[in-house]
């Protein structure tokens, strides 16, 4: 099988932007080419180099970040950490060890990766050589998807079921029925764009319904955020010796998106056949930040709790101008604007709001993520000035 070494744009423009600022150039900042991988990238209206100043004015609510910054613990330990910034053989805070003993197991259960996206690239590429499919739901985050077909490996996407939940009967019977085909289950829980868990129980369902041995790749990046007792995390399930993967990342709940950091925890012996596709490209720095963020639980259970609050109360608002709002359990939500998403986005944008690209087929639902209060009034503002006032007797979901 041909796998495709493909340097990407988005190293080259951040390696550039980087370079220019540090020569004191005027430098443009194309945000879109510089953060995302293809799942959460990919074209979108408006693009285009800005300058650094208009960057930081925008309401930053495209891609499900943490807009707080990282904690002191974790930039007291980042800043420490620059002392091995000209070595190789650096100590690294005992990183390995912290997730493991976090989660419970050995360190050979755990990959790190540059950011969760590089651990979903290495599993992906781990488990559909040869040219096997993943199989997964649409829309949730594009990226194992995009990956595979940058590796001509295919994907079987199965539409969301009512409520837009995950279809878990369906998974199941389609991987079933294409046992031999498949090279990997692909969960994302919860899910990447509509906010819904997948609960502990249909996560049983769906490793019980389908081959002992079948590989299934479960995204945990918006785990922290959760508060439903029905969702668990599927952890346990590596500890079983299931061939389970679990993706984690730093970027969200503990803010350092920009700096790459997430990590795979799986049974040792799937960790083996990873590892070859791994870059080892993760940084000194947030290693050490990604050990103190791991031990700072007050930070990140404040994080939580402000964007819960924040999260219900745009949500309220919404529902009170008469718009439905899926109801989410991560640091994002879908409002369904009842038109399509795409000019609206560019309307926001041009009001200073980045707001999520679509994510076909709810090409009519936007995709907000939660920022800082003032960024959410912002957003209302510019909501309440796109769309004209409709009558409040819709009724809302959540
Ligand atoms: C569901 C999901 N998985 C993985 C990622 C990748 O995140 P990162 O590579 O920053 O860890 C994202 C990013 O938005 C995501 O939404």
């Amino acid at each position: 099988m041909k796998v495709r070494n493909r340097v990407s744009r988005r190293k080259f423009v951040g390696g550039l932007a980087a370079a220019l600022g540090y020569a004191g150039l005027a430098p443009g900042v194309d945000t879109w080419a510089q953060g995302r991988g293809a799942g959460q990238g990919g074209p979108r209206p408006g693009r285009g180099p800005i300058s650094l100043d208009e960057y930081d004015a925008f309401a930053k609510l495209a891609s499900n970040e943490n807009p707080y910054g990282p904690p002191e613990s974790v930039m007291k330990a980042m800043n420490y950490a620059f002392k091995y910034a000209n070595r190789y053989g650096y100590p690294d805070g005992g990183i390995m060890q912290e997730i493991a003993k976090h989660h419970g197991v050995e360190t050979d259960n755990i990959m790190l990766g540059a950011g969760s996206g590089e651990i979903l690239n290495v599993v992906g590429t781990t488990f559909l050589k040869g040219g096997k499919k993943v199989i997964g739901v649409e829309p949730s985050y594009g990226s194992v998807y995009a990956h595979a077909s940058g590796i001509d490996a295919d994907s079987i996407r199965l539409p969301l079921g009512k409520d837009y939940r995950q279809d878990i009967q369906a998974l199941v019977d389609t991987t079933n029925r294409h046992k031999d085909e498949i090279g990997l289950v692909y969960l994302c829980n919860p899910n990447n764009p509509t906010g819904i868990i997948v609960t502990k129980q249909e996560v049983k369902q769906l490793l019980d319904g389908i081959p002992k041995d079948m590989p299934v790749l479960i995204d945990e990046a918006y785990h922290h955020f959760v508060d439903d007792p029905n969702y668990a995390t599927s952890v346990p399930y590596v500890i079983e010796g299931r061939p389970v993967i679990i993706a984690r990342t730093f970027s969200k709940i503990a803010a350092l998106a920009g700096m790459r950091l997430g990590y795979g925890v799986a049974p040792a012996s799937l960790i083996r056949r990873m590892r070859p596709w791994g870059t080892g490209s993760v940084n000194a720095l947030v290693k050490w930040g990604g050990v103190a963020a791991l031990k700072d639980t007050a930070a990140q259970e404040k994080v939580k709790r402000i964007t819960i609050e924040l999260r219900k109360k745009t949500a309220a608002e919404l529902q009170a101008l008469g718009y439905t709002v899926i109801p989410s359990e991560t640091n994002f939500f879908m409002v369904h604007l009842r038109r399509e998403a795409r000019p609206v986005i560019e309307e926001f944008r041009k009001k200073g709001v980045l707001v999520g690209r679509p994510f076909p087929p709810m090409t009519e639902h936007l995709r907000v993520s939660i920022g800082t209060a003032d960024e959410m009034a912002r957003f209302m503002t510019a909501f309440k000035a796109i769309f004209p006032a409709v009558k409040t007797t819709t009724a809302s979901v959540g």
